[in-house]
């Protein structure tokens, strides 16, 4: 008879690396902060997953080593293996197993992305778009507000419509546990209620050109009277170009804005702490401007209000087309792009003699 201890050696072996295995990838804390309805269910999921895969796991490598050492060649043994056709046995058993396993992991991801997607009374609804390099929102409810700022009220469901004005990106909030892809010619929806606090990333998740690593914005999550408040102040910015809102600084407005609207995602501009290298430079933007709006028979703030507001007409040599995207005039009030003309212009001018 054969001996049979190295076999009982690898089963008990391969039980204590299950137990450690496990208590591995639950010591593990794996995902960040849970800011919505859903993530508990999802982090539960996703550890079931784990726990479920570490016996799989262990078992197959424990087969794997045992077979290697056990049965490999002997020095001199030159002999073909035994001619095996099969075991109905073992074959049932290795289909059935699994089929059990993931029938049942799919029925429980089904039971939990069903309760995420479940349609929820006083849903606010956001539109989403994703273009290269930024992320814009739009509130229909909220009088259509348009805005680069992500915020949203506390324990109010939330459905957001997704697009893209160009190329696939992918909307991201970790902490929501949120995620879907920006497709080209359809509108993806996914729903989500915030239930935390905080100001978290907006990220995009599928690589989409140049400036990909920095399309991250921010969620900010607030009680649902300050959303009130925020919404009032947003049209009203529409309006003053949002100087009030900075107390009558019309610097900090521009500021705000540059950041705000993601110019930070492309371009350089000292004063806004951005170093982006997309786009033209902009802290010599004064110098810039006041040498190209000669050439084109402008003002430099008409020079500089052209180059938002339809960035295709002149290119800055060494630029390419297209790379800008084309729609600040509509994603922007007048106002406010008198604003971000003026701040540029501002914080610009003298930094070129540095
Ligand atoms: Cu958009 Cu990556």
């Amino acid at each position: 008879m054969r001996n049979r201890r190295p076999a009982i050696w690898v089963g008990v072996l391969s039980i204590a690396a299950t137990a450690i295995g496990i208590a591995i990838v639950l010591a593990i804390d794996w995902f960040p902060t849970q800011a919505s309805s859903a993530a508990g269910d999802i982090d539960t999921l996703y550890d079931v997953l784990l726990v479920v895969s570490v016996p799989i796991f262990v078992l197959v490598m424990a087969v794997v080593l045992y077979s290697v050492y056990a049965y490999r060649v002997k020095p001199g043994d030159m002999s073909d293996g035994a001619p095996i056709h099969g075991n109905t046995r073992l074959e049932v058993v290795w289909v059935t197993i699994p089929l059990i396993i993931v029938t049942a992991l799919a029925g429980y991801g089904w039971v939990v992305l069903d309760d995420i997607e479940a349609k929820k009374a006083d849903t606010l609804v956001v539109d989403v778009t994703g273009q290269q390099f930024t992320w814009s929102f739009e509130y229909p409810g909220q009088g259509k507000l348009q805005s680069n700022q992500l915020v949203l009220p506390k324990d109010r469901p939330v459905h957001f419509k997704v697009h893209t004005k160009d190329v696939l990106h992918d909307f991201w909030v970790p902490e929501f546990r949120l995620k879907t892809d920006a497709v080209p010619g359809i509108t993806t929806d996914i729903r989500v209620t915030p239930t935390r606090l905080g100001s978290y990333p907006v990220v995009c998740a599928e690589l989409c050109g140049i400036g990909h690593s920095t399309m991250r914005q921010t969620v900010r999550v607030i009680p649902a009277d300050a959303f009130d408040a925020w919404v009032e102040k947003q049209q009203q910015g529409d309006e003053d170009g949002g100087v009030a809102a900075n107390g009558g600084d019309k610097t900090a407005a521009g500021r705000q804005l540059f950041t705000d609207t993601g110019c930070t995602a492309c371009h350089t501009l000292a004063d806004a702490g951005s170093t982006a290298t997309v786009g033209p430079e902009l802290d010599d933007l004064a110098a810039q401007a006041a040498k190209y709006s000669k050439q084109n028979g402008q003002t430099p703030a008409e020079y500089v209000k052209a180059s938002i507001e339809s960035p295709n007409a002149f290119v800055v040599p060494g630029f390419q087309k297209d790379l800008m995207p084309a729609d600040y005039a509509k994603q922007l009030s007048p106002a406010e792009i008198d604003t971000l003309v003026e701040y540029l212009l501002t914080v610009s001018k003298g930094k070129e003699a540095q």
